[in-house]
């Protein structure tokens, strides 16, 4: 499932995640990367053990709390600490799938990558290119985005990012180990709840058979949740 979450960042925490990371130790991205994204990876990379990097991911991570889509949609388990990667002159990062499993620097968090987000900082008319572009059974799908506004996708996904031919693409990004891990399972569950809501502003929550569906979407989540 591919999914938009708009206005995750208000516009006074986005200028305050920008203010933060801009002022911080820009780096080459493949400091992190193995043999194979080193090849296809060109881009900029904040440094992660920065105190700018940490400031700026606590903010992001605070909005992601009080996102009911996000939460509902992703069904958190672990978020990875965000990260930060600039474009320009003509950087991209060419097709791949995100490592399975990633550990921070700092070697005490190790996840499973079931989601992988992408929050735009830029503005889509502060640079050309820059599309990310995720692959499914329906094709390739492009996506730029306002800033403050998320992607989230399956981590398993090939996916690339367009050269930026103008300008400077700046973004935060990271990955999120899901209390469900198979995403079929996971989309289903969003269907469910989804639509649970827009029964009961129809219909109100009390209603007995919204009551059961509650019940039926618990259910589930019990049974497939990993805790
Ligand atoms: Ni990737």
């Amino acid at each position: 499932m591919l999914l938009h979450i708009p206005e995750v960042l208000s516009k006074d925490a986005l200028a305050r995640v920008r203010a933060s990371i801009e002022a911080g130790e820009w780096v080459d991205g493949n400091v992190t990367s193995g043999p194979q994204a080193a090849l296809a990876k060109r881009n900029m990379q904040l440094n992660e053990e920065s105190p700018a990097r940490k400031q700026a991911a606590d903010i992001i991570l605070q909005a992601l709390e009080r996102m009911p889509l996000f939460i509902a949609a992703a069904l958190p388990h672990t978020v990875f600490p965000p990260l930060f990667n600039r474009y320009e002159g003509g950087q991209l990062f060419a097709n791949h799938v995100d490592n399975a499993v990633r550990r921070n620097r700092a070697g005490d968090l190790k996840i499973r990558t079931d989601l992988s987000a992408t929050l735009f900082l830029s503005e889509p008319d502060a640079y050309e290119g820059g599309e990310l572009v995720v692959e499914d059974t329906y094709g390739g799908h492009s996506v730029k985005l306002p800033a403050g506004d998320m992607v989230l996708y399956p981590s398993s996904s090939l996916h690339h990012v367009r050269p930026v031919t103008q300008g400077a693409r700046i973004a935060s990004f990271f990955w999120i180990q899901s209390m469900v891990r198979d995403d079929a399972k996971r989309a289903l569950l969003f269907d469910m709840d989804m639509s649970v809501q827009r029964l009961a502003q129809e219909v109100g929550l009390d209603h007995p058979s919204l009551v059961s569906m509650t019940g039926v979407y618990h259910n589930l989540l019990r049974m497939w949740a990993e805790m």
